[in-house]
C-alpha cells in the first residue's frame, strides 16, 4: 500500500545524523498520537525521507488515560510492522511507552512489568500544568530499582518554568533529560523553546526525540533543524547515537 506524500520532500536527510527516534506515538489507535495506520505510516514516511532508520514507539501509559498493556503495545506494533517491513526494509521499528510517573507506574515497577526503551532506560514523563513534588522521588525509586530514567520533555513542563531549582535537583539524579525536537522547532511555543535552548546551551540534553502524535507537526521538525541550537548538537554524544546500533 502507498501513501500519498504529505509533506514536501526536498530530498534533504534533515535527521539523518540522529538516525534513531526514541519517542514517538507512532503506533496505530492506542494513544493519542496516530488514530490508523494510515497516520503511522505518514509518520513513518516523512522520517524515512528525513534519515531516521530506527523507531522506538512509546505510546502513552497513564492510569485512567492511557491503560495500556504489553499486549496492547504488541498488537499495535504487530499491526504496523506487518507493513513497514515490506515497505520499508531497513528501517527498525521497536516498541516500549512513555510511562506517565504515577501510582499505576510504581505498580508495575514494583512488578518488574516495565518496557524499557532499551537495556535499563525507560521513558518517563510528569505533568505539564502541576508541580507534583512526589516525582524526583518515583525517579529515586527507579533509580534504586536498577532502572535509567529518561525524563521526558524537561523543558515543556510549565510549572517548572519559574523554578529553576526543580531543573537542579532532577539534573543532580542519575538520569537523562530528553528534549523535544518539536520543541526546538517552537511547536508548543516560545517559553518551551527557550527552556529546551537553555537546557542544551547547560549541556543539559542527553537524549532527543520527535514526540510527534500527527504529521501536521512534521512542519517544526523542519524548522527545529534551522535552528542553530540543533546544529550545535552534531557533536554531542547522545543516548540516540548509543542506541542507534543495537
Ligand atoms: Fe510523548
Amino acid at each position: 500500500m502507498m501513501i500519498p506524500a504529505i509533506i514536501d520532500s526536498d530530498g534533504s536527510q534533515i535527521l539523518q545524523t540522529l538516525g534513531l527516534d526514541l519517542h514517538m506515538h507512532v503506533l496505530p489507535g492506542i494513544d493519542d498520537g496516530a488514530q490508523n495506520l494510515n497516520d503511522s505510516l505518514a509518520l513513518i514516511d516523512a522520517h524515512y525521507r528525513a534519515g531516521i532508520r530506527k523507531i522506538i514507539a512509546t505510546p502513552h501509559i497513564r492510569m485512567d488515560f492511557f491503560v495500556n498493556t504489553r499486549d496492547s503495545i504488541y498488537q499495535a506494533w504487530t499491526e504496523l510492522t506487518k507493513i513497514t517491513n515490506e515497505q520499508y526494509p531497513d528501517l527498525t521499528i521497536q516498541y516500549a511507552a512513555e510511562y506517565f510517573a504515577d501510582d499505576y507506574f510504581l505498580s508495575l515497577l514494583d512488578k518488574g512489568e516495565i518496557l524499557p526503551l532499551a537495556e535499563n532506560y525507560v521513558l518517563v514523563e510528569t505533568s505539564l500544568r502541576h508541580d507534583l513534588v512526589y516525582f524526583p522521588d518515583i525517579l529515586k525509586e527507579m533509580i534504586l530499582k536498577g532502572y535509567k530514567p529518561v525524563v521526558a520533555h524537561p523543558e515543556r513542563y510549565r510549572a517548572w518554568h519559574d523554578k529553576p531549582e526543580r531543573y537542579d535537583e532532577i539534573h543532580e539524579l542519575d538520569i537523562i533529560f530528553q528534549i523535544n525536537i518539536l520543541s526546538i522547532g517552537g511547536a508548543y511555543g516560545p517559553t518551551e523553546q527557550f527552556m529546551a535552548e537553555k537546557l542544551i546551551q547547560q549541556g543539559w540534553i542527553g537524549a532527543l526525540g520527535s514526540d510527534l502524535h500527527r504529521i501536521g507537526q512534521y512542519k517544526y521538525i523542519k524548522q527545529a533543524v534551522e535552528n542553530p541550537y540543533f546544529e550545535s548538537l552534531k557533536d554531542i554524544k547522545l543516548l540516540n547515537h548509543t542506541l542507534r546500533t543495537d
